[in-house]
């Protein structure tokens, strides 16, 4: 076949500033997923996009492109409408495990295609795979048959969804173009529209912990796919949230189960329980139902029934034991005052490095490794009171963990102010 563009060419486009045209951009993904365009030309074309940045046309065309490298999944023949949430990736980020079966408690279908972790960022599927007997991948009539009941599931994306976007997303991995906003804007979307959800919230992080690091570029990503969203007929909203420190007290996989079982008890720290309850109220409102009393679905039980069926529905046993780590390590505090400091980067490197992330994709992952916080951010602490559990299979890895963690966190002798929300902003 003779092909209609020259890689060579789009590439020196994008390197001289110059704006990709609708026909360039439909034919570099496609010829990218048939095997016609090099990894190594694909790479040159992204370090340039990273670089010269593209506009809106651009980003529009590129989703839709990566959109249609695949197949589209349709919901309409469910009893009930959809919605869905995606979040940008931070430390001890589990808000999906109780948010999918707390929002289908209220008979909103849930359709979370989850991904797993590469880095410091802890990935679902790794998180719900230490429950026994727990699977990711199911067809898509299953999917289909959980949906109607108990109405959510949490799986990974069948190999057809937005392929391009797959393999463009490995290469970024590994030629540090990953985090650059046109990029991660039509990554995220070209999946969520091709997925066929009829309503989204976007959980843009901020902070140390996250991938956007200042507010401002976070805007810029929350309203560029917000944008993106609703042109594609998904209605779309965004909170950005505070990723500076880690979100709750376990970070880690079966850790992070844990956690999210407290949350579905009623209980479980304030800030994943409003973190849960904000984003709940955002999708249910994009489903048309605004005023429901969502608190209480966490506190009478509902979604915790929502949540093990979903999880017995998923091969699961939801009433098993959790793994544990074969060895734990504690840090104490070496005077009295207030935990002052606690980086949300500083903790996700050293619970990756305990065991419970990958550093390349087909590394395993530790199901008990990681960390639990003892003490609040801001909380007054006293000398020799522990302030962290390390836990790892491998006690060798204690050292680099703690190497991460101890410049991480400080004690500190003045109280701090403790903000009042991780919510910093709504862009609709
Ligand atoms: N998540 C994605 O799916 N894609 C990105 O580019 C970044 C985060």
């Amino acid at each position: 076949m003779t092909e209609r563009f020259d890689a060579v060419d789009i590439i020196r486009t994008k390197r001289d500033r110059e704006r990709l045209t609708t026909e360039q951009i439909n034919w570099v993904i496609d010829a990218y997923t048939r095997g016609v365009v090099a990894d190594e030309q694909m790479a040159a074309l992204n370090m340039a996009i990273f670089l010269n940045g593209m506009d809106r046309t651009e980003i529009v065309d590129w989703t839709t492109a990566m959109m249609n490298s695949g197949e589209r999944m349709n919901f309409d023949a469910l009893s009930r409408t959809t919605s869905d949430k995606h979040s940008t990736g931070g430390v001890g980020d589990k808000i999906t495990l109780p948010l999918a079966p707390l929002v289908a408690a209220f008979d909103v279908a849930v359709p979370q295609l989850s991904g797993r972790g590469l880095g410091h960022t802890g990935g679902t599927l790794d998180k719900l795979e230490s429950i026994p007997g727990w699977q990711a991948n199911f067809s898509n009539e299953r999917m289909m048959e959980i949906l109607e009941d108990p109405g959510c599931i949490i799986c990974a994306p069948g190999t057809g969804l937005a392929p391009a976007d797959k393999k463009i997303y490995a290469l970024r991995d590994i030629t540090a173009t990953v985090d650059c906003i046109p990029l991660i804007a039509s990554s995220i979307m070209s999946k969520k529209i091709a997925e066929g959800t009829a309503s989204l919230v976007l959980d843009v992080k901020v902070g140390s912990g996250a991938f956007m690091k200042d507010i401002q570029n976070a805007r810029e990503l929350a309203s560029t796919m917000v944008e993106l969203g609703n042109d594609a007929g998904v209605r779309t909203v965004a909170l950005l949230t505070d990723m500076s420190r880690p979100l709750g007290r376990k970070i880690g996989n079966a850790l992070e189960v844990a956690e999210s079982v407290e949350i579905l008890a009623g209980g479980g720290p304030r800030d994943v329980r409003e973190l849960t309850i904000a984003l709940a109220r955002e999708m249910l409102t994009l489903a048309g139902k605004p005023d429901v009393d969502i608190a209480a679905a966490l506190d009478d039980g509902r979604a915790m029934d929502v949540w093990k069926r979903m999880i017995r529905a998923q091969g699961g046993d939801p009433d098993a034991p959790l793994p544990k780590a074969k060895h734990t390590l504690t840090v104490e505090a070496d005077r009295d005052g207030y935990l002052g400091e606690l980086d949300a980067l500083a903790v996700g490197v050293a619970s990756w490095r305990l065991g419970a992330g990958r550093a390349r994709k087909e590394d395993p992952v530790q199901a008990g490794a990681g960390i639990e916080i003892h003490a609040g951010f801001g909380e007054p602490v006293q000398r020799g009171q522990t302030l962290f559990t390390l836990h790892s299979d491998t006690p060798e890895r204690f050292e680099r963990a703690l190497e991460s963690l101890m410049p991480g966190f400080a004690v500190t002798n003045t109280p701090v102010s403790l903000p009042e929300s991780v919510i910093l902003e709504r862009i609709a």
